[in-house]
This record gives C-alpha cells, sequence and structure tokens, in this order.
C-alpha cells in the first residue's frame, strides 16, 4: 500500500502538522473523523491523549520545512485513528508494515524525525516502548562467520518494541556477497519476519546509495512500503533553522550576523554540495560562535558582568566563519 496517498486529499497541503491539533479540537472534521456514530466514540477521548497530540504536532511544527514529511506523520496518525475505529467496528484492521527508509542528506533531520515518529507510535500504542536505537555498520556487522549474526541479532532484541535505525544502511550491502555485511541484511529479514509488529526498522542513507541497498536483496523493496525523501534545506530555511537553534538556547542574532552566516552558508554550499551538512552544519556554526562570544565577553568585561542583552547577543565578530 502506497501510505504517502492515502490521507493527502482534502487538507490544507502547507502546513499538515497544523492538520492534528484542529482534528483534537474538532472531532467532526471530515479528514479524519468521518461521519459515523463510531468516530465520536473513538477520536481522543482523555486529556493525556489530547495532550500527546498536541505535543507531537507542536514539536513537528517546530521544523524548518519537510512539509512532506509532517504529512506523512500525519497519515500515519490518521491510519492509526481509523484503525482503531474499524476495529472498534469489528471490521479487519491492523497488519499494516511500518518500516520505513529515509533517504536524504547528512543533517536533513532524518534521526530528529526518527525520533518524532517512536513517540506516535509508542503513544498509539503500535509499539510498547517508543526507543530509539541508531545503529551502523560496525554495531551490526561482527569479524567472523556467525558474529554479525549474533550482533544483529543482540541489537534487534535491544530495539523490540522501539525502532531500529540503521544509518548508512548501504554501507552493509557495499563489500558483496562475501561481506559480513550481507549476513547482517538475511539475519535483519528474517527478524522482521520473526518479530513482526514488534520493532520498526528505519533505513537512513543517501538516495542513490540506499536504491543500490534495496536492489540487493530481493525481498527487501517490498518490506519498506514507507520511503521518504528528505530534501537539502535552502539558505532561507538553513538561515531559520540558525535562528531557531540560536533561540532555543537563549540567545539572538544580530541582523549583520544573520547576513554574515547566510553568505558563508551560500558558500559552503556551493563549494562542496556533496559533503554539505545542512542543518548540522548550521548548528556547528552557532555552537562556535556562542563559544567565541565567551571568550569575546570575558576579554571585555574584566572587572564586571556583561547585562543580559549582550550575554544573549551574538555579533558579527562572533561568527569566525
Ligand atoms: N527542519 C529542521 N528544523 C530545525 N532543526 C533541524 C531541522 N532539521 C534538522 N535540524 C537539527 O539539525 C541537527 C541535525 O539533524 P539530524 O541529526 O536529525 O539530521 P540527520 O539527517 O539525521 O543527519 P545525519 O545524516 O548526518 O545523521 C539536529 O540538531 C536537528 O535538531
Ligand atoms: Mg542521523
Amino acid at each position: 500500500m502506497n501510505i504517502r496517498s492515502a490521507a493527502s486529499s482534502g487538507r490544507d497541503e502547507s502546513r499538515p502538522s497544523r492538520q492534528i491539533n484542529i482534528v483534537l479540537r474538532n472531532h467532526d472534521t471530515p479528514a479524519v473523523s468521518g461521519t459515523s456514530a463510531i468516530s465520536e466514540s473513538s477520536a481522543p477521548k482523555n486529556s493525556a491523549q489530547i495532550g500527546l497530540f498536541q505535543e507531537i504536532g507542536s514539536e513537528l511544527d517546530a521544523l524548518v520545512g519537510l512539509d512532506n514529511i509532517k504529512e506523512l506523520v500525519f497519515e500515519i496518525y490518521a491510519l492509526l485513528q481509523v484503525a482503531q475505529m474499524r476495529s472498534e467496528a469489528g471490521l479487519v484492521s491492523g497488519g499494516q508494515a511500518y518500516h520505513m527508509v529515509f533517504k536524504g542528506n547528512p543533517g536533513t533531520g532524518k534521526t530528529t524525525v526518527a525520533r518524532i515518529v517512536a513517540k506516535l507510535f509508542q503513544r498509539m500504542g503500535v509499539l510498547t516502548k517508543g526507543h530509539l536505537i541508531e545503529v551502523e555498520r560496525a554495531d551490526l556487522v561482527g569479524e567472523y562467520i556467525g558474529h554479525t549474526a549474533q550482533k544483529t541479532r543482540d541489537l534487534v532484541k535491544k530495539a523490540l518494541g522501539g525502532i531500529l535505525f540503521i544509518d548508512e544502511a548501504y554501507s552493509l550491502a557495499r563489500g558483496g556477497d562475501k561481506d559480513f555485511g550481507k549476513e547482517a541484511i538475511d539475519t535483519l529479514v528474517k527478524a522482521m519476519e520473526d518479530h513482526r509488529s514488534q520493532f520498526v526498522l528505519i533505513l537512513a542513507g543517501y538516495s542513490s546509495e540506499i536504491d543500490y541497498f534495496l536492489m540487493s536483496n530481493p525481498g527487501l523493496p517490498s518490506r519498506f512500503p514507507i520511503q521518504v525523501e528528505f530534501p537539502d534545506y535552502s539558505i532561507d530555511q538553513l538561515v531559520q533553522i540558525a535562528e531557531l537553534m540560536a533561540k532555543e538556547r537563549d540567545y539572538i542574532l544580530m541582523p549583520q550576523a544573520i547576513l554574515k552566516l547566510k553568505q558563508h552558508v551560500m558558500l559552503e554550499k556551493d563549494e562542496s554540495p556533496h559533503a554539505f551538512s545542512n542543518a548540522r552544519y548550521v548548528r556547528n556554526a552557532i555552537e562556535k560562535a556562542i563559544r567565541s562570544q565567551a571568550v569575546r565577553l570575558l576579554n571585555q568585561y574584566e572587572h564586571n558582568s556583561p547585562g543580559k542583552q549582550e550575554l544573549m547577543t551574538l555579533r558579527t565578530e562572533d561568527f569566525k566563519l
């Protein structure tokens, strides 16, 4: 089933995550609740449940851009809600696989979104714990025959009740048939059968490499019905992310500092489009500026403390890019 297109009609495409809140406040909204009595009785009933959806909605809203992902999370939420309603109406429900592929460059929000999805699944009762275990090739692959299968099984065991997130998943297929990566893939495929609906597997990596990886095993593509693209952020989105990150840390950026950062990000993205690490790059730049500001303030205010405003302000000279 193509979940991507399942719940996308009749809604405000520009702010899909807002829909979660709208549904909560108005249970008659046709997009989710329909008109039957079942929907009325199955909509979020208690304040804890309502708080949960608001929490997830606002976590998503706080992320800059990512409209397709916000929409996907809403679709999953809608699907789970409707499955619950169907089950209460005595209809066939569930049986849906939620394993996913996140395709995108570094720093485009894949891990951040995986954490939010884990929380959604836990709150909706799909996963019992809702934790995220993030691993890469070295965590799965061992050094001798049999070692890899054991290591992989142990990690799957740890992930039961939550999400197993494999970063740079394509590296498992890198060495071909003789590589232990293949043993890890086979073990994962088996675990997906043995522990059906006990954990969700998310594979992440660059688009082309993920596609190559999925082709490495004929059983793989159909096991990952949800495939999401994480696009690179635009320059304006990166600046917005920078301002957001500063705000979260109780800092403000002077307009000239924003301009300097913007010009630098443009240059950096142009020079190394494939290695550019998007929001992570911006985060590092902000954290570096915070350290520079601390040194500047200590030098500037040897005998007294700077005022609150000065403690909060990141100036052009703090961005030594
Ligand atoms: N849309 C966004 N809005 C605000 N902050 C974001 C956004 N996307 C990512 N970030 C922030 O950027 C940083 C990197 O994001 P994250 O770790 O989720 O990226 P990733 O795609 O998993 O990267 P990698 O491929 O390198 O593992 C985090 O601090 C995250 O909070
Ligand atoms: Mg990541």
